[in-house]
């Protein structure tokens, strides 16, 4: 854990609200991911084995109907991990050098079990991002 990466986090809208101390142990739990541009994160239709919030950069969702740009304090791969049989819905791609901070599964669970006010909104951007590649929002 660094300094930065609490930084980081506390850039994160989905952590309003949480303790430096809360930050510092998710910071703690996660793993840093650096890439270079156009390289690619997430496939869809595989299993997800992490989530990842944007610490520098900017990564493109590619969904069956649109390109979605994401910046610092953005996230992706939660649809995934919700759900234990779910699958990956998008490709996702650094669209310039990206630096994230990554949660592996058992990471998030152990997130949304402390945290009941963090996983009611992710579950709201969770339901926004389904709706919106269904065409209902
Ligand atoms: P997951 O399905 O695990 O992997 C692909 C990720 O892309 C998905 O989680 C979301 O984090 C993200 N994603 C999918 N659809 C959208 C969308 N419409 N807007 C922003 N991000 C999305």
């Amino acid at each position: 854990m660094t300094e930065t990466d609490v930084d980081a986090l506390r850039r994160v809208p989905l952590f309003v609200g949480l303790a430096d101390d809360d930050l510092a142990a998710i910071a703690a739990a996660a793993s840093e991911v650096e890439v270079p541009a156009g390289q690619l994160l997430v496939q869809p239709g595989q299993a997800g084995t992490g989530m990842f919030f944007i610490a520098e950069g900017t990564a493109v969702v590619e969904t069956k109907r649109d390109h979605v740009e994401l910046g610092p304090g953005q996230f992706f791969g939660e649809l995934a991990l919700m759900k234990p049989d779910a699958i990956r819905t998008a490709r996702v791609r650094a669209k310039t050098p990206l630096r994230c901070l990554a949660l592996d599964r058992a990471s998030f669970r152990g997130l949304v079990a402390t945290h009941p006010e963090v996983a009611a909104s992710l579950i709201e951007v969770a339901l926004g991002r389904l709706a919106e590649n269904a065409g209902v929002e």
